[in-house]
């Protein structure tokens, strides 16, 4: 079963074309041997017409002289074997080669037919001539036959030159249709490639322009489809958004009834402990619920970001005053290396999510007493950060993973695993792209966020 369009259009156009081939070539090949037969017939009739013109009266007897204009009619390059036979009065021969047959029933003269003589197949004709002597006639009857050679060459000649031409209208056929059916299936590839290569979250409708009209009802009902699928995806995603903001409120308002209890029981350890395992459940609770808040919010962010210009200086600076604290409980040193002027453009709140989760790792992940650096400078067209620590890194296996929601790497830390997705994400509903690697001297890790520069 073919499941290429194009080989099975082909198939269609050359299946017919191909058989109408075939009958062309058996009617040029009938016709060319019409032809060679009505020549080799003339010729053998010729030539008996010559022989019988000259038996002639000699002394009372019969007398045949074969003159050589007779047999040299049959000269061709293909060496046929000539045989002639001369009767007269029925069975009497005058000359020639008495081997070779005389024609089966005596319908009116001349006669051709087909025999065979020594094994090779032998055409031949019969004709009768009268001659009269002293009121005594006497029937003769002149048979030549010839070898098929000549016939053979003749109707190759006549037929070979059809069949070449044919052969190459069907090459010419072959390549004209397959010439036409790329370029004509080409809207359709390139539909097809518009979609294959489409992105998850590419919600799109495909482009109808340029679309063959009957393209056109297939389009419209994957775009439907693309336009429920949308809808279908953008409540789930207010869903999550709705859940988290709503899971927030009771979860603050549980964290400051625990330490409230906390406090009134300070005197009984085990309640105390029990208490302080709530907090610190309450505590990741909270964390998650604000990192899905985060996702389902960048995941809802129109792509391309909105024309808003956002200072990547600002948004960085701040980020690092708000984890100076942080970086100060594990003895980190926190460093900045940022150039003038750096905008993008975007969401300020979604940005600084974007590079809170980054420095939030960096900081988490890097060892008491470590260094991390945010970078961020323009290169071309494009805005560039970089966290940088000297940390323990992420092994190349696990690198591929990071990215997915949810995904830990070998870690006590404690951490809901969704960081780094919400980072991907955000980077692509700006344009951009984020990509982790080992640092300098394959120490820590380098997390770079490349952004589309702001253009006035
Ligand atoms: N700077 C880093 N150094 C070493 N490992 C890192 C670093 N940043 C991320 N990782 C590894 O990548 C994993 C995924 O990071 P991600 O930020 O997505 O999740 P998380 O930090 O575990 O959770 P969350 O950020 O949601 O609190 C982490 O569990 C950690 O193992
Ligand atoms: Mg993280």
């Amino acid at each position: 079963m073919m499941h290429s369009l194009r080989a099975r259009l082909l198939w269609w156009v050359l299946l017919p074309l191909a058989a109408f081939m075939v009958v062309a070539g058996v009617m040029a090949y009938d016709a060319a041997r019409q032809t060679a037969d009505l020549l080799q017939d003339n010729a053998l009739l010729a030539s008996a017409r010559t022989i019988g013109e000259d038996v002639e009266w000699s002394n009372g007897e019969l007398l045949a002289n074969v003159p050589p204009a007779a047999l040299e009619i049959f000269e061709s390059p293909y060496q046929d074997h000539v045989f002639y036979r001369i009767v007269a009065d029925g069975d009497r021969l005058l000359g020639g080669t008495p081997e070779l047959a005389l024609p089966s029933e005596h319908a009116a003269y001349p006669v051709f037919y087909d025999t065979t003589l020594d094994d090779q197949a032998i055409r031949a004709v019969a004709y009768q001539r009268q001659l009269y002597n002293a009121g005594e006639a006497l029937s003769v009857v002149v048979v030549v036959g010839k070898t098929q050679a000549s016939r053979a060459g003749m109707l190759a000649q006549l037929w070979h030159p059809q069949l070449i031409r044919q052969g190459l209208m069907l090459v010419l056929a072959v390549v004209l249709v397959l010439i036409g059916l790329t370029s004509e299936l080409r809207p359709l590839m390139k539909l097809k490639d518009d979609v294959a290569d489409r992105d998850p979250m590419q919600l799109e409708p495909v482009r109808v322009d340029h679309l063959p009209t009957e393209l056109r009802p297939i389009v419209d009902a994957i775009n439907q489809c693309i336009a429920r699928l949308k809808l279908h995806t953008s409540t789930q995603r207010q869903f999550i958004a709705d859940a988290a903001h709503q899971l927030r409120t009771p979860l603050t308002l549980l964290d400051t009834q625990v330490q409230c209890a906390r406090q009134c029981v300070a005197d009984e350890p085990a309640l105390s402990d029990a208490l302080t395992g709530i907090h610190r459940t309450s505590r990741k609770m909270t964390e998650i619920t604000n990192q899905l808040l985060l996702l389902a919010r960048a995941e809802s962010a129109p792509s391309p970001a909105p024309n808003v210009s956002v200072d990547m200086t600002q948004v960085v600076s701040s980020v690092l005053e708000e984890s100076l604290l942080a970086a100060q409980r594990r003895d980190i040193d926190l460093g900045a290396d940022l150039e003038g002027d750096l905008r993008v453009a975007g969401s300020e709140q979604l940005l600084t999510a974007l590079v809170s989760n980054l420095v939030d790792n960096a900081i988490r992940y890097t060892q008491a007493g470590g260094a991390v650096t945010a970078r961020c400078r323009l290169a071309g067209e494009e805005v560039v950060l970089e966290v940088v620590d000297n940390g323990p890194g992420i092994p190349a296996e696990m690198r591929a993973h990071v990215f997915e929601r949810f995904y830990r790497g070998m870690t006590d830390v404690e951490g809901t695993g969704l960081g780094l997705a919400i980072v991907q994400r955000i980077a692509q509903t700006h344009g951009g792209s984020v990509g982790v690697a080992p640092g300098k001297g394959r120490v820590g890790l380098v997390a770079t966020v490349r952004l589309p520069a702001w253009k006035d």
